[in-house]
């Protein structure tokens, strides 16, 4: 069954992002600073969050307009106790055909085997640096970067592939150490995907001079390691890919500054605690917990749902781009209670 709808924009639903889980075992200053989430930072308690049966309703729902991806976030997902068990429910949905998650990896190596045989397809690791000191102070934790390249290793190993990596890029934190990331994984399979620094939420300081374009991102790997544009795999990729002329991969650029990409956004969000956002940036989200734990039937909560993917006109990053300085700045969602 399909129940196709089309937002204010003529944009279907395909992607679902789920988080799993508000905590987070590092401390991004983009994301989480530590200054903020400290020892005492009330992170939501365990009644608030969704259940994995919750969970497994819900995106039976979604499947049902047509969703047809799930990718499991955080926070960090990997904090969450049984997710294999999660995931070979959310697999097992009807009309569910990718099912891929994306951590920051400190849990990965450990948990890799366990999450291919619950039917997890394929992973995407954050990695914004192979340079320890560079990475140590981009997860505000003092980790270094060898336990994360031996869980990407770990995660091909057990057939999570293709293994994709993000790398935020923030102007004078690790822009220097680009060139480097890409060549480490240069010939390996797993493919890197250079992220332009977003303005999420509201709490991580950002400038616009911070932002490395993706034009200069790829000028720079390209003077090195010579690229070629290649064409998109599906319709709403965020991702632009380049190959390498010498055919040993490729890399992706993520250009939600410079090339917003709302146009073709096919996706929505359900938070931890059980929230629909329908943008990355949006102020404020529907609850779908709260109906469903009044004992809303699925058909009332088909026309919840319906109504809210009807109504959706977000197009954030495309206002930005048109926005002037003067323009107030709204009040956003945080990045790890949606998980990008
Ligand atoms: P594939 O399924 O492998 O193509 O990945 P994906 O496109 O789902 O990528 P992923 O979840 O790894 O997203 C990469 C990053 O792109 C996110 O972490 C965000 O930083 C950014 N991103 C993803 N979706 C959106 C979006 O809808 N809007 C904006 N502005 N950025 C996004
Ligand atoms: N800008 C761009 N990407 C971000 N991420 C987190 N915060 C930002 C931001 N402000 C990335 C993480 C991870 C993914 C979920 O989103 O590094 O790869
Ligand atoms: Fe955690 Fe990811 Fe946020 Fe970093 S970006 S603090 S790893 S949720
Ligand atoms: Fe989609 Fe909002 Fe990102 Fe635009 S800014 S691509 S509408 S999530």
């Amino acid at each position: 069954m399909s129940l196709n709808v089309l937002d204010t924009m003529g944009r279907s639903m395909r992607d679902l992002r789920i988080s799993v889980t508000d905590r987070c075992n590092f401390r991004c200053p983009y994301c989480m600073p530590a200054e903020i989430f400290g020892e005492a930072y009330e992170f939501l308690p365990r009644e608030e969050i969704l259940t994995f049966e919750e969970i497994t309703r819900l995106t039976g729902l979604f499947a049902e307009f047509g969703v047809a991806k799930a990718r499991i976030t955080g926070g960090e997902p990997l904090l969450r106790t049984d997710l294999p068990q999660l995931i070979s429910q959310i697999a097992a949905v009807e009309g569910i055909t990718d099912v891929t998650l994306t951590t920051n990896g400190y849990l990965l190596a450990q948990q890799a085997q366990g999450l291919k045989d619950s039917g997890l397809h394929r992973i995407t690791v954050s990695l914004d640096s192979i340079d320890d000191e560079v990475f140590k102070q981009m997860n505000g934790r003092g980790f270094g970067a060898r336990r994360v390249l031996h869980a990407i290793q770990r995660a091909a190993e057990v057939g999570l592939t293709p293994v994709k990596i993000n790398a935020v890029v923030q102007r004078g934190v690790n822009d220097h150490t680009i060139v480097d990331l890409a060549r480490h994984f240069k010939g390996t399979g797993h493919i890197v995907r250079f992220i332009e620094y977003m303005d999420v939420g509201n709490r991580n300081g950002w400038k616009l001079d911070e932002v490395v374009s993706a034009d200069e991102i790829i000028a720079r790997i390209d003077a090195e390691m010579p690229l070629e544009p290649a064409p998109g795999n599906y319709h709403g990729e965020v991702a632009e890919r380049y190959l390498y002329r010498d055919g040993s991969g490729e890399i992706g650029v993520i250009a939600s500054v410079t090339r917003p990409f709302c146009g073709a956004c096919t996706r929505l969000r359900l938070s931890t605690d059980g929230q629909i956002f329908t943008c990355l940036f949006a102020t404020r989200g529907t609850s779908l917990r709260d109906p469903l734990r009044d004992g809303a039937t699925d058909d009332e909560l088909r026309n919840l749902i319906a109504g809210i993917w009807t109504r959706r006109a977000d197009r954030y990053s495309e206002e930005r781009a048109a926005a002037t300085p003067e323009m107030p700045r709204p009040v956003k969602v945080e990045m790890y209670q949606i998980g990008g």
